[in-house]
């Protein structure tokens, strides 16, 4: 993204990764710590194309709770520090930002739409007809937390996106199965994640941009989940500067230049600040 008004051949092009830790001050639980999403379900109950052809209902009924639980949540400081960087005039940068979360926290930080994430592992308030693929913005809890049937609109859409001819209305439901049906072809439709056994989205957009970095940044994010877990070492390969800013190590510490440990709402901005003084 460039800055209006600005020379971007001049600009620094910095290039963001976030994880589930950046969310975890909002009160999102990550993946893989103690108490984490994983540790409550079994992934291949929930988080697979086979679990989806087996027991949509469960899937549902899990992908439910996640768009109710991150309704509740608000984009923390980090969020905010990110979005606020994206819409300065005066930065020196151009900045990226590749998201493995689906919370859209970045989304409803990101105010005046200048961060514009790219969601590789989809997003929570998107869903997608099982036939035709088509993409529709969906923001029902089709499902309450106790995994009744209780639709009830979780507001994660932007009114921007509510207006869209692909906003996704629950009325259209198969009401026999309880199963929320797509406007194109009257089929089931499915949340728009990645689920694992499937490919991550945007790679053709993301690579070039990983390898175009002078800066690459990793936030909250373990490291052990490919494609993204490469994404370090082939920004490093290709001459950036590489940061982390994590409350643990990762492993590839490597090729790592700058760790800054500690916590995203704390060290986020404070990174950022810093960048402000680099020409
Ligand atoms: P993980 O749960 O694997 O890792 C979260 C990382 O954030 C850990 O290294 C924590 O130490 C760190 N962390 C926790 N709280 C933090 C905080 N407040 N500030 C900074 N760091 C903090 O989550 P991801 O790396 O995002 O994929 O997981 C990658 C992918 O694995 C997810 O996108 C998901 C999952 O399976 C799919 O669902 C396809």
């Amino acid at each position: 993204m460039s800055h209006q008004g600005m020379d971007s051949k001049t600009n620094k092009i910095i290039v963001i990764l976030t994880g589930a830790g950046i969310s975890a001050e909002s009160g999102l639980g990550t993946f893989r710590g103690a108490g984490g999403l994983w540790e409550n379900h079994r992934v291949e109950d929930v988080a697979t194309p086979e679990a989806y052809n087996k027991d949509p209902l469960l899937v549902w009924r899990f992908y439910s709770m996640r768009r109710i639980q991150a309704a509740n949540a608000k984009p923390n400081m980090a969020h905010e520090a990110l979005a606020n960087f994206a819409n300065e005039e005066h930065s020196n940068f151009d900045i990226h930002l590749i998201t493995q979360n689906v919370d859209v926290l970045h989304q409803r930080a990101d105010r005046f739409h200048r961060l514009d994430p790219i969601c590789m592992h989809g997003s929570l308030h998107q869903s997608r007809c099982t036939s035709c693929e088509t993409v529709y913005f969906d923001d029902y809890a089709y499902f309450d937390l106790e995994g009744n049937y209780a639709p009830q609109n979780t507001e994660l859409c932007n009114a921007d996106q509510k207006a869209s001819p692909h906003y996704l209305h629950h009325y259209k439901l198969d009401y026999r199965n309880f199963l929320p049906l797509s406007p194109c072809c009257k089929q089931p439709i499915r949340p728009h994640i990645v689920w694992f056994g499937e490919n991550p989205m945007f790679m053709e957009k993301i690579i070039p941009l990983v390898q175009s970095a002078d800066l690459f940044v990793t936030i909250g994010t373990s490291g052990v989940v490919y494609p993204a877990a490469g994404f370090l070492e082939m920004a490093k390969i290709n001459g950036a500067k590489t940061f982390c800013i994590n409350q643990e190590l990762i492993p590839q510490s490597g090729v790592i230049d700058v760790f800054i440990q500690g916590s995203a709402g704390e060290k986020v901005p404070k990174f950022l600040e810093s960048l402000k003084n680099l020409s």
